[in-house]
This record gives C-alpha cells, structure tokens and sequence, in this order.
C-alpha cells in the first residue's frame, strides 16, 4: 500500500491516528510522533512492540525512517542523551539518521479496532463490554467522526483486517458495518474487554486454547476450580482493573502485567487468572498494524 518516496510520515500517521486517535490515550501515555518530521517522505516502516537497539541498527541498515512502537520509546523527561547508556544512544542514533518513532499506545489498546479485537475474535467472545469506557467529549467524536471519513485506508487492508464487508470508510454509510461481528460502537472506546465464551472451560483447556491462538510458550495459572464463562482480559497492565474485573463477574482474568498481591486478592475473591508475559499478550500488534498498512 505505501510505496516508496509516495507518502510523508506524516500521511502515514494521519492514517493511523483516525482509527486509534491520539485524543483517547490516558492522561499519563506518551503516544503519537514521539522523534521525527512528518514532512519526510517515507523510506520504509518497521513495526514493533518495544524498540531495541538492534530494531535502531536494522532500520539504519535497511534505510527505513519510520519505527512504529506499541510502547512509546520515551515516557518521562530525558535529560542526558550520550552514547553511554543504551536507552539514550538510541535516541541519539534515531535522530542522527534520521529515523522518526510513532507510537500507538493505550489510544490502541482502547479502541475497537485494536489490541482486545484479536482476542474476542480467537476465543468467540460474545457479550462484550469493556472493562473501563474511555470518556471522549462530544468534541473529539466528532474530530474522530471526521477522520474517519477521510481515512484512504483501501478496502483490500480493511478486509484483511478482518472486516467481513467490504468497507470503504470514505463512505459514512458504510462505517458502522466494520465490527459486524462485534459490539461496540465504532465510537465506543475502552480499556479491558469482558465477553462470554460459546461453552464453559476449565482453566487449563482455556489457556492452552489461548498459547495456540497467539503462540505463547508458557504461562502462569491460578485456578480456582470453577468453570469458566466469563472472560476479562487486558493485554497490558491490568493492575487497575482488578476491582472492575470482580464487579462485572468475571470467572477469569487474562492480563499481561499485574502485581502479585493484586493477583491474590482477585483470587481470594474466587476470579482465577492467566498471567501471560507482558510482550507475548501484545505481540501480535506488530502483525495487526503490519496488516492494516498493508506491509
Ligand atoms: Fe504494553
């Protein structure tokens, strides 16, 4: 879809920020360009969850300017950048070559279109909700509304993307028939999805059916014994969720990332939990928005 020296890094993000726009990220998120010029044309994209050093090297050897990051390389203020740690060099690296970081980050995670999507598709959730709503003013839906109109994104990308229509989202007619498998609202924006699976399951047929789905090795059980309908799953941190996971009666919590005494009172409260490891649960971002720009 993006060829070569057709596209500035900025129509790229542009592309990008109508389905996961910047506007829902939570407060403490460091999305969006984080390093770079949108004025450049684009030489070529890598997508990733987390940006490594060797991701910097291979972009400079491969002449790619765009790295586009689940996790935001930057959070808090720098306020050194030598060669002498790595974190820093790979900043220094990144703008001495000048290589541009967008990162889609919980304004990912809490739209319809993005980290939870896979998961209610692979286990065939049905009754979904969110765990926490992402409140947008009337203001931003209606900036989103109009990005979302716009978008060029072609029908062939949103089709294998897992849209059972052919959608042409310039269309405004046509949008609401995108998750026609799902319910959300294509407005509708949270953190944490909670959905029922066709036939209960005990814990361990569960999180074998999940390894296979998204090719995770290994993982960390808490088994309460009861049979599993009900499913909560956040793919990142899921720390801040537990008491909402216990409210909307979830048998199960899948997450990425939690404290050890979070997990224990979620178990004494009779919720058992799949703890998966933080980048296995999110890794699949990478062949998502692969996908989406048709890479
Ligand atoms: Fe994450």
């Amino acid at each position: 879809m993006f060829q070569k020296n057709v596209f500035t890094i900025g129509d790229i993000i542009n592309e990008l920020d109508a389905l996961f726009p910047e506007v829902t990220a939570q407060v403490y998120d460091n999305p969006g360009l984080v390093i770079g010029k949108r004025s450049e044309i684009c030489t070529g994209i890598y997508v990733c969850v987390d940006i490594l050093e060797r991701d910097v090297n291979f972009c400079i050897s491969e002449d790619i300017n765009l790295i586009i990051s689940h996790h935001p390389l930057i959070w808090d203020g720098v306020k050194k950048i030598t060669d002498e740690d790595s974190h820093s060099r790979k900043i220094m690296k990144l703008i001495e070559n000048g290589i541009s970081v967008f990162a889609l980050h919980t304004n990912y995670d809490c739209s319809p279109y993005g980290m939870c999507r896979k998961y209610i598709s692979e286990l065939s959730l049905s009754n979904t909700e969110y765990i926490e709503k992402v409140p947008c003013s009337e203001l931003d839906k209606e900036k989103i509304d109009i990005n979302l109109r716009t978008t060029f994104m072609n029908s062939d990308a949103a089709s294998e993307y897992g849209a059972n229509t052919v959608i042409d989202l310039k269309n405004p007619i046509l949008k609401d028939k995108l998750f026609v498998n799902q319910n959300f609202d294509y407005l509708d924006y949270g953190l944490g999805v909670i959905g029922d699976l066709p036939i209960s399951h005990d814990l361990s047929t569960l999180a074998s059916k999940l390894q296979q789905s998204f090719d995770i090795s290994d993982v960390r059980l808490y088994d309460t014994k009861k049979d599993i309908l009900r499913v909560a799953i956040c793919p990142g941190s899921g720390k801040s969720a537990v008491h909402a996971v216990r409210e909307k009666n979830a048998d199960v919590f899948i997450t990425g990332d939690i404290n050890h005494d979070s997990w224990l009172w979620l178990y004494e409260e009779g919720v058992s939990g799949i703890f998966v490891d933080h980048y296995d649960a999110e890794k699949h971002f990478v062949t998502e928005i692969k996908s989406l720009l048709g890479l």
